[in-house]
């Protein structure tokens, strides 16, 4: 029993890093620090775990008075024992203290974390909340899975509404249920204080939604604060009697009576019930319906744009999705002022980037693509997709394209403090960045480097990390930009060969500029150098008086002992932190190894930057990079770096911490 939860806690200890990015802290409020708002706030949180685990999973309560009061919900899953119903709901209450430490709403119900702990300044409770919304996905293809695509799209449409229906049947106390047909296993819970309509509007939402944008990979989840749905290939959840069971050769008979509230868009995937008759009416309708729809649609179209590419396809997959990321060339012209050289924020290696003002007074930057990226109309679209559902605090965040007659436009938020290089290589600015914002940055961007590598569930290779793609909010947190571009032109995935070699000198690894392979320890390679050039306020392309650059400078200093000279002389007389400072260095050698086996991982790095008490390996000498044509001469010769035994030996004892 105990040995069991002390693993559990472990795990929880070590999931944790990839947990600091599920919370959703709401930008609708702030409370400030030492406030009754937020003495409330965590009192009500850390009180949770008890009343929830001892009232069967599910609980809601509120705390104070006036502008002091806090409501506050925790909700487990169904299938969880009291015990770890406690576990679960303590780390979530606590990962929210930590991390929304002024909002006045937050929420976390994260895939691996099967509870659901939210809080509010307003009442929430028994009322329907489809936003935000989040998704995630298994990127694998369904059609690797399954040999006839057809006829498992018709069998997982009808678990999804089997088992959206039984949990929205379910009692005050718990509304949850799992169904199994064939390989496919679905999960759906509502908090109980919902309503059944409202419960099933949200489980029907998040299917629809499902549908639209992820339908063709092999499983996921879709969640609201008020209701979540899972699907995989298989089993996540503890099977029970109740357990809904569709097979292919028998009709799904067994599903409960539909409600007659369906919404329309249900009623299509759902013959449940209805006689063979009433199915071919609506059949009929819907088709006769979507025909003059879609006639119209392309009447419509073609007399717009008679070149624009149109895809019938699209109808069936995220069009809905797919349209609100649309932007029309002509609005994006006003914004900009026709793109005029006045609103020209800069230039990078995949096009010229705009700020711009829509109508409602949105900022926007707007990233001009060059024309002839090689991509057809689909296939960037697609990426779109992909980059738009990439969301992290840490990545600038895409809103949305536009894709008419030859043009091809980004638009992203605009985030104010313009790039990291501009205020870390300006004598000027450079003294205001202090050791905690220094450190804030490289913890940032390392946050969302991992969530790109391994929490979006997409592993995308950013391919260009450097201080100029580094952008800084009003608050100095640092955004990452162009992540994805690499997709966009037509590179792709985790590891791949290119001939050409396109990137940044000196954030460049060794194996790209000698082979042009590209991996994820390529990104950690560019990551060392910033925090290199970080810590020093130096480029990493700058030489330094004695001659040697500053990858040669650091790792001459930290063999001897005396790495702290390499720390910016802005710093130096500071109240920064000197292990910190130290251990920065220490990480920033590790990712700049030679070997690309011996570079950590994001996620080891994520961990020794967050807890000092996490052991790190000694580095092995960095990439020399003083000038391109020692390397270029070194190619021939780099099946000399093998790693020694000392080294991997050590790398072993950090990667046991990684979470998977
Ligand atoms: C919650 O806080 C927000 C932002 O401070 C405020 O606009 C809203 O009125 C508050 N709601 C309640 C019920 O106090
Ligand atoms: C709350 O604080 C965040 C940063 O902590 C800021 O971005 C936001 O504008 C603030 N919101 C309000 C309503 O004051
Ligand atoms: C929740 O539990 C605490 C003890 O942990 C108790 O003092 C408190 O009254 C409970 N809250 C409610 C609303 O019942
Ligand atoms: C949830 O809150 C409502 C309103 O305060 C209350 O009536 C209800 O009993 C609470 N439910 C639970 C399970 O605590
Ligand atoms: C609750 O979680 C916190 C932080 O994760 C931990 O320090 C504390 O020991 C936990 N409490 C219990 C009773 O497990
Ligand atoms: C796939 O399944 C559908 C519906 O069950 C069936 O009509 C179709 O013939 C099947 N196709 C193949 C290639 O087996
Ligand atoms: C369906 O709608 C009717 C009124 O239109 C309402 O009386 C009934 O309760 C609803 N049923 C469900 C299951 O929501």
């Amino acid at each position: 029993m105990d040995a069991k939860k002390l693993v559990l806690v472990c795990c929880l200890i070590v999931l944790g890093i990839r947990l600091t990015f599920a919370q959703t802290c709401l930008e609708t409020g702030n409370f400030t620090t030492n406030s009754g708002f937020g003495r409330n706030r965590d009192r009500i949180l850390t009180s949770l775990p008890t009343n929830v685990s001892q009232n069967g999973g599910f609980f809601n309560a509120s705390i104070g008075q006036g502008l002091d009061k806090v409501y506050a919900q925790a909700l487990c899953r169904g299938d969880l024992s009291e015990q770890d119903c406690f576990i679960y709901v303590n780390f979530t209450a606590h990962q929210l203290i930590s991390s929304c430490t002024n909002q006045k709403e937050a929420f976390s119900w994260d895939g691996d974390i099967p509870c659901l702990v939210r809080y509010s300044n307003a009442s929430f409770f028994g009322v329907l909340a489809l936003e935000p919304i989040q998704e995630q996905i298994n990127p694998d293809d369904i059609s690797d899975a399954t040999s006839n695509v057809t006829q498992f799209f018709q069998i997982w449409g009808e678990l999804m509404e089997a088992v959206a229906t039984k949990a929205s049947m379910g009692s005050s106390r718990l509304k949850y249920a799992t169904g199994v047909a064939e390989e496919i296993q679905a999960l759906m819970q509502c908090t109980p204080d919902l309503s059944q309509s409202d419960c099933s509007i949200c489980l029907r939402t998040l299917v629809r939604r499902y549908t639209a944008c992820c339908r063709t990979y092999q499983g996921g989840y879709v969640e609201t604060p008020s209701c979540r749905m899972r699907w995989d290939l298989y089993t996540f959840f503890k099977p029970t009697a109740d357990t809904v069971h569709l097979s292919l050769s028998s009709p799904p008979s067994a599903s409960p009576p539909e409600s007659t509230n369906k919404t329309s868009e249900t009623i299509k995937d759902n013959k449940a019930g209805i006689s063979s008759g009433t199915i071919a009416i609506i059949v009929v309708s819907i088709i006769v319906f979507v025909a003059i729809v879609a006639f119209i649609c392309i009447r419509l179209r073609k007399r717009k744009n008679s070149k624009q590419e149109m895809n019938t396809a699209d109808k069936e997959d995220g069009l809905e999705s797919l349209e609100s990321l649309q932007f029309q060339l002509k609005s994006v012209r006003k914004a900009t002022d026709n793109f005029s050289q006045d609103n020209m924020l800069g230039q990078g290696g995949f096009g010229a980037v705009y700020k711009g003002r829509l109508d409602d007074g949105q900022e926007i930057a707007v990233k001009r693509l060059f024309q002839g990226s090689g991509q057809g109309g689909e296939e960037f679209k697609n990426e779109v997709m992909v980059m738009a559902r990439l969301q992290h605090r840490n990545l600038v965040r895409l809103k949305g394209f536009c894709l008419e007659r030859k043009e091809r436009l980004l638009i992203f938020e605009f985030v104010p403090n313009s790039s990291l290089d501009h205020i870390l290589f300006d004598p000027i600015k450079r003294p205001l960045l202090d050791w905690d914002t220094r450190y804030k940055i490289i913890t940032g961007i390392a946050r969302g480097l991992l969530y790109l590598h391994e929490d979006s569930q997409y592993r995308i290779v950013h391919r260009d990390l450097k201080a100029p793609n580094i952008l800084l909010d009003e608050e100095m947190t640092p955004k990452i930009s162009d992540f994805g571009m690499a997709r966009l032109f037509g590179a792709d995935q985790t590891r791949d060969n290119t001939r050409r070699v396109a990137g940044t000198f000196g954030y460049m690894a060794p194996e790209y500029i000698r082979q042009g392979k590209y991996s994820v320890k390529s990104d950690v390679y560019s990551f060392g150098v910033l925090i290199l050039e970080i810590i020093s306020g130096d480029k990493i392309s700058h030489f330094r008086n004695n001659g040697a650059d500053l990858l040669t400078y650091a790792w001459r200093n930290w063999r001897e002992g005396t790495c702290l000279n390499l720390v910016d002389e802005h710093l130096r007389g500071g109240s920064g932190s000197r292990s910190e400072m130290t251990r920065s260095i220490h990480i920033g050698l590790l990712c700049v190894q030679e070997s690309d086996a011996n570079r950590p991982s994001m996620n080891s790095v994520v961990l020794m930057l967050i807890d000092a008490s996490v052991s790190m390996p000694m580095p092995s000498t960095p990439a020399f990079m003083a000038s391109a044509t020692t390397v270029l001469s070194e190619a021939s010769s780099s099946s000399d770096y093998n790693n020694s035994d000392q080294f991997t030996r050590n790398k072993v004892s950090i990667s046991t911490l990684d979470p998977r």
